[in-house]
């Protein structure tokens, strides 16, 4: 008898990761009947996958969660009544809270137990009584996880390793995600493989804190010990199709020679390196728990740089840091002016309960930071531009990856995560091209495409 039809929204809040989430949960529902839908309205299942990084994004869930509410009422007491779930962060950390505070939620359900969900959501409607599902488990999710993904585009992301050992002092990821766990080599490459073979072009590998990656080695490869992030990168550069493969999220000391090296010899590794470094002042890195300095930072940059002069370097900042002087704000300026950052992300120092920073006297007072802020990011600005608009008149490989908002224009990334706009036939979706960069601005390249390739 065919399944019935079932409706799921899923609604997806911050990193990466939370993306590469939302589609593996959409995969082990689906042998449940359950097909993507586009909005909450009239759907059988929501799911929130949240972010709690910052209180602004654990607060939007809350005022989700009210917008929901007549949705949720409008199918009540019908024979298929809308199921909410609230999944991520926010679930792992104020699990117990969000049932108090909103009762539409019939499921919170934590990052490490996605796999679990068929089981939740079949418990939920035989009980409509609450589960809570937020224990540590990444072995498990991963193995449960492990089978044919669903893949759209040509470009995929693909988780390698999970959680955060390094406990920098404003971050809830290490209680969040829990304790740093990497993924077995035969494993991911079978996923690359799998991506590779319905055409997809381009990985990126995550993980909170990638780089420090030490997954188990291939079978047949045992003696050689846990491999690093660079022998994997070597290893899965071997699967036929793949021409691009990028990683994030980086942390300064887990750059190793190795890995640095890879930069400057494997081909298909992008020249684009996202390495926060969160402040330019040692004080302020020490009291985040950052465990290294501005000038341990900077020593990184320059072999990144000899390995591969091209790279595009990204970063993070925080401003407002309790305890950040004036003077401490200009050696984050001074520090950003001599890197010399392709683009980067600043936020505003926010305030995460249960964190060691939480407790910190001197917490800054809110109108300095987001001056401090509104300045950080006029520079980083700037910078971007510049980095953009250096590309004027070369010529670029595109990876083009889905129609552009203009009639008869494609958008695609270049090397250095660029987006790009160009006028494409169609033909060259899933495609990478030389294009020739004739404009850019603060966000976006302008490119003329050199050639017609041949898509066939
Ligand atoms: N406040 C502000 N920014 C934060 N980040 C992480 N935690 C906080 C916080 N409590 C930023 C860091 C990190 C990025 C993912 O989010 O810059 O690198
Ligand atoms: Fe958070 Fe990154 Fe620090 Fe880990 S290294 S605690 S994920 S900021």
């Amino acid at each position: 008898m065919a399944q019935q039809r079932k409706k799921l929204f899923i609604k997806t809040y911050g990193c990466q990761m939370n993306v590469y989430d939302s589609e593996r949960m959409r995969d082990v529902l689906a042998p449940l009947g359950y097909e993507p839908a586009d909005e909450p309205d009239g759907a059988d299942l929501v799911i929130l996958n949240t972010c709690h990084i910052r209180e602004k994004a654990a607060e939007k869930v809350y005022s989700e969660l009210g917008r929901l509410r007549p949705h949720k009422d409008a199918k009540a007491g019908t024979k298929d009544p809308m199921t909410i779930a609230v999944a991520g962060c926010v679930a792992q950390a104020e699990g117990e809270e969000i049932m108090r505070r909103a009762p539409v939620v019939d499921l919170v359900v934590g990052p490490q137990t996605y796999h679990k969900l068929p089981e939740l959501i079949a418990q939920t409607h035989r009980a409509r009584g609450e589960r809570l599902e937020t224990e540590f488990e990444p072995v498990a999710k991963f193995d449960a996880l492990a089978g044919d993904r669903a893949v759209e585009g040509y470009s995929a992301f693909l988780t390698v390793q999970e959680g955060c050992d390094k406990f920098c002092t404003f971050c809830v990821v290490p209680y969040t995600r829990g304790a740093e766990w990497s993924r077995p080599v035969d494993q991911i490459t079978a996923e690359a493989r799998m991506l590779a073979s319905k055409g997809v072009r381009e990985i990126t590998l995550l993980g909170q804190n990638v780089n420090a990656f030490h997954g188990a080695p291939p079978s047949g490869r045992e003696a050689d010990g846990p491999w690093g992030l660079a022998k994997l990168l070597r290893h899965l550069s071997l699967i036929g199709g793949l021409d691009r493969i990028r990683y994030t999220t980086s942390h300064p000391n887990d750059m190793d020679d190795e890995l640095i090296a890879a930069h400057g010899d494997l081909e298909c590794l992008m020249p684009y390196l996202h390495l926060p470094v969160q402040s330019g002042s040692d004080k302020i890195l020490h009291a985040m728990n950052r465990k290294h300095t501005i000038e341990s930072y900077a020593r990184v940059i320059e072999k990144v740089r000899a390995a591969r002069p091209d790279i595009a370097i990204s970063g993070d900042f925080i401003v407002g840091f309790p305890g950040e002087t004036d003077k401490d704000f200009e050696d984050t300026m001074q520090a950003v002016r001599e890197i010399n950052y392709a683009s980067a992300f600043s936020f505003k120092y926010s305030r995460r309960p249960g964190t060691p920073g939480a407790s910190l006297p001197l917490q800054v007072d809110d109108t300095i930071a987001s001056e401090r802020l509104a300045h950080l990011q006029a520079l980083l600005t700037e910078q971007q531009t510049a980095f953009n608009r250096s590309q004027i008149g070369m010529r670029l490989p595109v990876l083009f990856e889905k129609k552009g908002r203009l009639a008869g224009q494609l958008h695609g990334r270049s090397p250095y995560l660029q987006s790009l706009h160009c006028e494409a036939p169609a033909e060259l979706i899933g495609q990478i091209a030389e294009v020739t960069i004739t404009d850019a601005s603060q966000n976006s390249l302008t490119g003329r495409l050199d050639a017609k390739v041949d898509a066939a």
